[in-house]
């Protein structure tokens, strides 16, 4: 009996919590809904070209200070990327631009 009601109590919980994260879906922002590129042309490209990444004024080395600093580019102009769409926008730039 007393296995029965904990159980109870932990699918309970359980229904609660899955419940809760489904309601807690963030929704989509106007980035999300863009691929990189899009992305990039729209809120980066009045700074930096795309050639710019690939010229040699460049300093990025790895996908990881690629990351950080788009990170720091999105917090900059107050753009607030998840880390989903930096990482988009890393991957997309890592790949067709500095090759690594
Ligand atoms: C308000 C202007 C501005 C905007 C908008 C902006 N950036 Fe930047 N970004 C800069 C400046 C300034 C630097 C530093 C350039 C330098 O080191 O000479 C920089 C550097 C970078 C670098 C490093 C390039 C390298 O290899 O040296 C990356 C990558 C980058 N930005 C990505 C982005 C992305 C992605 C966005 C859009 C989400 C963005 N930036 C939007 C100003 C901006």
């Amino acid at each position: 009996m007393k296995n029965l009601t904990k159980s109870v109590i932990i699918f309970s919980i359980l229904g609660i919590l899955i419940y809760g994260c489904k309601q807690d879906v963030p929704k989509p922002t106007k980035a999300k809904e863009l691929t990189a590129n899009k992305i990039h042309t729209k809120y980066c490209s009045r700074c930096h070209s795309l050639s710019f990444y690939s010229s040699s004024d460049r300093k990025v080395k790895s996908l990881d200070s690629l990351v950080t600093r788009i990170g720091t580019c999105n917090s900059k102009i107050g753009l607030d990327m998840s880390e989903e769409e930096i990482t988009k926008v890393a991957n997309f730039l890592g790949k067709d631009y500095y090759k690594f």
